[in-house]
């Protein structure tokens, strides 16, 4: 017995030291980093998660371009303006991969915009990128949509009469409602239980992979399905999910006659089936359609709500630039007047406002990517075939291109007559190939939600917490504030 318990342990003992040698030999071929252990890399050293700051104490011995173990995966890190923006478009020809994470492998599949690559990538993001246009962007018609969300939002305020109010799941369900006017051609009351589990679900899926069981996940993914935990019920959700859509995708059909102009994005992709039925090699099917219809949820809603938090929750904490943000609104629009994207250009400091909340948010931290081939990039080698994170925070917080990064501070954005200047390190959206599919939409969603907003209140904190006011951060998908209450006190 006894015997047989010595000889396992020198067994595993072997297997650990085995597995260490072979991470070092390994790890010689990538830039400098922190020593991985034996199974879960430099899991133990993080925390078990990827934080803002944690990483970069881990780093700083190695400088810009490091290497962290995620288990046994490899994954160079790369900070700095100029360092990131170079690996997303000069290298995109080597970077030129989105990597496969088990989880959203799981979800996805390869099918849809976002984890695919090579032809069907290329066919989905111009069909994206068309139908967006098809459907108004940079028209009138879809500003007048988002514009309609932005006045229930205001409704939605200006019935709480300046009492405290968590603005989360109105915020939530503004945005959410313009991505379903994309997608499905119509929106959602904000009483609709169906939408609210739509929506609560979303959410959850999208938020997953920032948790401790997300990390854990995708780290020991074959092992995932045979694990109790709260993954099975991430994917529950999911299932629930796409069979609405499906759903919707069937009343699309028994709806529309024949020659009928395409309304929304589902329709266009109909379109796109019917059209591609005789060609094998086409990517147009229905559980694609169920993909990018997802994909759009996914990419679009936590993204664009948590921006529009973090602004209000700035504008309860600088009051100051609240203020010159209206008085701009009031000099320049007339009281009536309906205010469109294009007045973005007669609004410097507001438009300047919104840039530096997304500097200062910074909401994504970085972007995955893999080399195609092997390739060396700022003086290291490149294994093909590894992952590549793109450091987004370091280029919004690079010293060399802000006066004062740590600092929420709009003239960033502003010279010195106060005119709107615009950033090159800038790139809250990427840059490169895969830059955000859904940037013009999202920008133009903040300034007419932010606008519509500051012209109608005035944002403050409820009287008893004037000092305790947080902008502290949970890290999900995107750097969210923690839940929040907040006055809208009618102008
Ligand atoms: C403030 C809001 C948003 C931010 C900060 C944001 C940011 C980003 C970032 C950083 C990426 C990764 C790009 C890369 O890999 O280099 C991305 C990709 C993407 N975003 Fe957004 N996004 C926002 C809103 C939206 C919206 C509203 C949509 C809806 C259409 C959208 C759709 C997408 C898609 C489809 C991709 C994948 C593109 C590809 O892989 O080719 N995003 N976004
Ligand atoms: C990314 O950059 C920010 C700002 O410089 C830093 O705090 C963070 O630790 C960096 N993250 C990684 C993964 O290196």
């Amino acid at each position: 017995m006894l015997s047989a318990v010595l000889v396992l342990s020198v067994l595993a003992l072997s297997l650990l030291i085995a597995q260490f040698l072979k991470l070092q030999w390994v790890g010689r071929r990538f830039p400098p980093g922190p020593t991985p252990l034996p199974f879960l890399g430099n899991l133990w050293t993080l925390n078990f998660r990827i934080d803002r700051d944690n990483l970069i104490e881990l780093a700083k011995p190695y400088g810009n371009i490091y290497t962290v173990w995620l288990g046994q995966t490899p994954i160079v890190v790369i900070n700095g303006y100029e360092a990131v923006r170079n690996s997303l478009t000069s290298h995109t020809d080597v970077f030129a991969l989105r990597p496969g994470m088990p989880y959203f492998q799981k979800i996805f599949g390869e099918n849809g915009i976002v984890f695919s690559n090579g032809h069907t990538w290329k066919q989905q993001r111009r069909f994206g990128l068309t139908t967006l246009r098809n459907l108004g962007l940079g028209k009138r018609s879809l500003e007048m949509r988002i514009l309609e969300e932005a006045q229930h939002l205001v409704k939605f305020f200006a019935v709480q009469e300046g009492k405290p109010t968590d603005p989360y799941m109105s915020v939530v369900n503004s945005v959410s409602n313009v991505i379903c006017a994309v997608v499905f051609g119509h929106r959602f009351s904000t009483d609709d239980k169906l939408f609210l589990r739509l929506i609560k679900s979303v959410n959850l899926v999208t938020r997953f992979p920032g948790t401790t069981w997300g990390w854990i996940y995708d780290v020991f993914s074959p092992l995932m399905p045979l694990l109790p935990g709260p993954h099975k019920k991430v994917f529950g959700c999911w299932e629930e999910v796409r069979s609405f859509v499906r759903e919707e995708i069937k009343l699309h059909r028994e709806r529309r006659v024949a020659g009928d102009p395409p309304e929304d994005l589902i329709d266009y992709f109909q379109d796109e089936i019917t059209k591609t039925k005789n060609d094998p090699t086409s990517v147009f099917y229905e559980n694609s359609l169920i993909t990018v219809g997802l994909e759009f949820f996914l990419a679009g809603i936590d993204t664009t709500s948590t921006s529009l938090l973090w602004a209000l929750l700035y504008m309860v904490e600088y009051p100051d630039v609240q203020e010159k943000v209206q008085k701009e609104l009031d000099a320049v629009l007339e009281p009536s007047e309906i205010i469109c994207y294009e007045d973005r250009k007669r609004l410097p400091y507001t438009n300047a406002v919104i840039h530096e909340v997304q500097r200062y948010a910074s909401i994504l931290t970085g972007v995955g990517r893999q080399s195609l081939k092997d390739t060396s990039f700022q003086g290291f080698f490149i294994p093909k075939g590894t992952i590549i994170f793109g450091n987004l925070t370091s280029a919004l917080y690079d010293p060399e291109h802000w006066e004062t990064p740590r600092q929420f501070n709009p003239s960033h954005f502003l010279d010195k007559e106060g005119k709107f200047v615009n950033k090159e390190a800038f790139m809250p959206f990427s840059a490169g190939h895969r830059v955000c599919l859904g940037e013009q939409l999202a920008r133009t969603e903040l300034f007419m939600f932010f606008t519509s907003l500051l012209r109608a209140f005035t944002f403050h904190l409820p009287r008893n917490e004037e000092k305790k006011i947080s902008s502290d951060y949970v890290l999900g998908t995107t750097v969210h504030p923690l839940p929040y209450q907040i006055c809208a006190v009618p102008r």
